[in-house]
Formats: structure tokens, C-alpha cells, sequence
């Protein structure tokens, strides 16, 4: 018996892994975030299966459930948004099945940044302009922030900014950044990226409040950085002509 924990993606149904939807069927049981996990990715769940939505649940009765599984010899196909590896809460419940001796696998997902910046048509590192992509949240009810991980001085780096959990504290989040960025600077909010009523609003620091005026307050992504709408940028060297590289040698292929 397994816990089969897999990254369920951004929203859209079909922004699974074919991993994911493999195991999501070959388990009997599901256990699924209803929050966030689109209802559409549990047909994949084989017929009979037992589907528990965990967003009521404690990590107590989590873990009883993901238990019972084990004592009966069942896979456990365990979905969260987007990828595993940023604010699933995954890392707690890996070391109760640690501790418990029940083994576990790991199946990345789409995450909700990632579809965000495909909404906004935009690569986040472009040549001269950014480098380095910080994903970060401001602080919330469920955790606080450590304290040298503070917006302002993620926003001293230059580097692309994707904020998580915080379009509630929208105006907090400019004022943060209008000192270091500039009212110029590209600003983008999208709301429930891949999901059928996704919203996407571009506009500078100095707009974005007032763009954003009346949208809803969860499900967003607040992205902040020069590559947002830049046509300016340097070509990256990769395909320049004379980059000498392993599968494109600047001498032609050999012979
Ligand atoms: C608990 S975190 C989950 C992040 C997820 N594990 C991931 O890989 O993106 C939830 C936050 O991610 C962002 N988010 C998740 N899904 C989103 C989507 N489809 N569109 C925009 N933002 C999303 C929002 O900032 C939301 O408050």
C-alpha cells in the first residue's frame, strides 16, 4: 500500500500528468483538496472508489483516513493544487506517514504560477531584465513569515515577483514595492488561471488597485516585474549563430 501524493494542477481538468491520472485511477482511494482541486479530475478515480473531500478535515482525521487506508491495504491517491512542492501542506502530513512507516510517492503538478504566466502570455526571466522568479506570499492566518523573507526585500533583487495568498492585502503589496519599483512597473493580477472563469488584468504598480477594483479576493496570483509586456529585452545568446554548444557546435556538425 501506498500514499500516492500528486500535484493536481492549476484548475483546468486536462493540466494533469499522465502520471497523476494514472494513479489517481489505479486507487481505490482519494483523497482530494476540495478547496482548490477541480471536481472534473476526480472521474479519473475508478468506480467504487472512496473520495473524501479534506477540506473540512483536521490532519488527525486526515492521517485516520489515509490509516484505515493502509490497515485495508489501499492506495491512496492524495491531490493538492498546483505542484506539491510550494504551500500544499504536504510536508506535514510526509512526516506523520514517515513516522508511521507508510510508504509514499511524489507526482509534480502545473503550478498556479506557472499557469498564470501562460495566461499572460509571458516568459518571467527574459535576457537583462530578470533573472530569477521569487515565489512568495505575505503573511496569513495558517503561517507567519519568517522574518528576513519580507516582500520588500525580495523586491530590492529585481528579480520577478509571483505573490501568492495575499490579493486581499492588494494594496498593502503596492506600497510595498512602489519605493524599490517604481508606479512604471508592469503589474499583473490573474484570478483562477486555467479555470473556465479565468480573469487577467495587466496594468503599472501605480494603476493596479484601481484595475483590480471589485475582482474577487482569493484564487490570484500578483505578478510584479519588468519582463511583464517587455519588448525590450536582450536575445538570449542560446541561439545566436556563433554559441558554441554541445548539440549545436559553432564548427557545424561533425562529419
Ligand atoms: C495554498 S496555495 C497553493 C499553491 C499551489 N500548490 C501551486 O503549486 O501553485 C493557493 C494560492 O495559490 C495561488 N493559486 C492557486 N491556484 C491558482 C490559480 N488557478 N490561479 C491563480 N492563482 C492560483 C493563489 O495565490 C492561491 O491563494
Amino acid at each position: 500500500m501506498t500514499v500516492h501524493f500528486i500535484g493536481a494542477g492549476p484548475g483546468a481538468p486536462d493540466l494533469l500528468t499522465l502520471r497523476g491520472r494514472d494513479l489517481i485511477a489505479a486507487a481505490p482511494v482519494c483523497l482530494f483538496a476540495g478547496s482548490l482541486v477541480p471536481a472534473a479530475i476526480l472521474r479519473h478515480c475508478p468506480a467504487g472508489a472512496r473520495i473524501v473531500d479534506t477540506a473540512p478535515l483536521s490532519l488527525d482525521q486526515i492521517v485516520a483516513e489515509i490509516v484505515a487506508a493502509h490497515a485495508a491495504g489501499q492506495d491512496v491517491a492524495r491531490l493538492h493544487s498546483g505542484d506539491l512542492s510550494v504551500w500544499s501542506a504536504m510536508g506535514e502530513q510526509l512526516r506523520r506517514l514517515r513516522a508511521l512507516g507508510i510508504p509514499v510517492t511524489v507526482t509534480p503538478g502545473v503550478p498556479a504560477f506557472a499557469a498564470a504566466a501562460a495566461a499572460l502570455e509571458s516568459e518571467l526571466t527574459l535576457p537583462g531584465l530578470a533573472q530569477s522568479v521569487v515565489l512568495t506570499r505575505t503573511p496569513g492566518r495558517a503561517s507567519a513569515m519568517p522574518p528576513s523573507e519580507t516582500l520588500a526585500a525580495f523586491a530590492a533583487t529585481g528579480a520577478t515577483l509571483a505573490i501568492h495568498l495575499s490579493i486581499h492585502r492588494l494594496t498593502e503589496v503596492v506600497e510595498t514595492l512602489l519605493p524599490t519599483h517604481g508606479g512604471d512597473c508592469p503589474a499583473a493580477i490573474v484570478w483562477r488561471a486555467s479555470w473556465p472563469d479565468e480573469r487577467v488584468i495587466r496594468a503599472t504598480l501605480a494603476t493596479l488597485v484601481d484595475s483590480a477594483a471589485g475582482g474577487p479576493e482569493r484564487t490570484a496570483l500578483i505578478l510584479v516585474g519588468r519582463v511583464l509586456g517587455a519588448e525590450r529585452f536582450d536575445e538570449s545568446r542560446l541561439y545566436a549563430p556563433d554559441y558554441d554548444r554541445r548539440f549545436r557546435p559553432a564548427a557545424g556538425p561533425a562529419a
